[in-house]
């Protein structure tokens, strides 16, 4: 049987730690790339991987380069390019350096691995994929971002830190973009099924869900840039949906027209935004709706609109992107 094959371009903090997840998972072999400059980083970062192999008892191949050549046949083509925030920043204000950057990348992606799943990382998030999708022209259900799966998780994590309670029990589901405006949704969030109305108080669950939304701002503030293991970890949960083939339901940024009201009746002309998808061997399987009642779909409307806005900062700045 083939191995399967996981290209992860930038070999930084997360693109490593994806390469670190996914090695110690045996996904399968796995490319860190790099910019020339940063070549020696990518391949020592994958040599030193490729010796905890023996320890951690895998048998992936790591391996690092500058050379895209070597992303050919892949898989699946992780996107962690650009530059990382710093404290008092957005993941808005990092648009123009990473839109360039990514960019960039996406050409050589479509152009050596073109039947690749991509999965960006890259904030602003929901820029990046809108950049990715344009460049490469992939079909989109080929082209996803990671957000949800990371904003999911540490929601979930809060709850079980309040609960007192295993983090696997707990279930939820979190809408919209990759800002401090996404949705995370406490009626469709439970404990081994139980609503979670029953087991904490609307203060309680409300000071998790604030905490969710601005978790990454959090640890930028703490370490002096952004964080990097859920981010991977989230990431490679998609990864392993996708080489598994799983059809697991996962949020993902995907590309809505009708879903979601996003652009209705407009083809061609949607957003990638998060929501929950069936994430396959294809990437984007299905997007599932659900019905948003009251809060939730203003909520959801704003979050809709904040992507629109940054992708319309991409087009004013790259026409040729529009
Ligand atoms: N091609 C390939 N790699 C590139 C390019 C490029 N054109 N430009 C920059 N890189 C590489 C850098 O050399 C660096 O190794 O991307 C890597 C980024 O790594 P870090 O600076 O450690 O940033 P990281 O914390 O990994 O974040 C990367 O992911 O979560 C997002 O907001 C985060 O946008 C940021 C991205």
């Amino acid at each position: 049987m083939r191995r399967a094959k996981i290209s992860v371009i930038g070999a930084g903090n997360v693109g490593a730690t994806c390469a670190h997840w996914a090695a110690s998972k045996e996904l399968g072999d796995i490319v860190l790339l790099d910019i020339p400059e940063r070549e020696g980083v990518a391949k020592g970062k994958a040599l030193d991987l490729m010796q905890c192999a023996p320890i951690e008892r895998f048998d992936s191949a790591v391996i690092g380069t500058s050379d895209y050549k070597d992303i050919a046949n892949s898989d699946v083509v992780v996107i962690t390019a650009g530059l990382p925030r710093k404290p008092g920043m957005s993941r808005d204000d990092l648009i123009t350096t990473n839109v360039k950057i990514v960019r960039s990348v996406s050409e050589q992606v479509a152009k050596n691995a073109p039947g690749a799943v991509v999965i960006v990382v890259s904030n602003p998030l929901d820029a990046m994929v809108y950049t990715a999708w344009k460049t490469t022209g992939f079909p989109t259900h080929r082209i996803l971002g990671q957000a949800g799966c990371l904003d999911v998780a540490r929601f979930r994590c809060f709850l079980a830190m309040e609960l007192g309670c295993s983090v696997e029990d707990i279930q939820a589901l979190l809408l919209g973009g990759h800002g401090d405006d996404m949705v995370p949704l406490p009626r469709f969030t439970s404990v081994h099924g139980i609503p979670i109305s029953m087991l904490l108080s609307d203060e309680v669950v409300n000071k998790c869900m604030q905490r969710a939304k601005v978790g990454g701002g959090e640890i930028v503030q703490l370490m002096g840039t952004s964080a990097y293991y859920a981010p991977a970890s989230g990431t490679i949960q998609m990864v392993e949906a996708i080489i598994k083939d799983k059809n697991r339901i996962l949020p993902c940024a995907a590309y809505c027209e009708d879903a979601y009201g996003v652009a209705k009746g407009q083809k061609g002309a949607g957003y990638f935004v998060g929501v929950p998808c069936v994430i396959g061997s294809n990437g984007m399987e299905k997007i599932i709706e659900v019905d948003l009642v009251g809060d939730e779909r203003k909520l959801m409307d704003e979050s809709i609109s904040h992507v629109k806005d940054l992708v319309g900062a991409v087009r004013k700045i790259f026409p040729d992107l529009a």
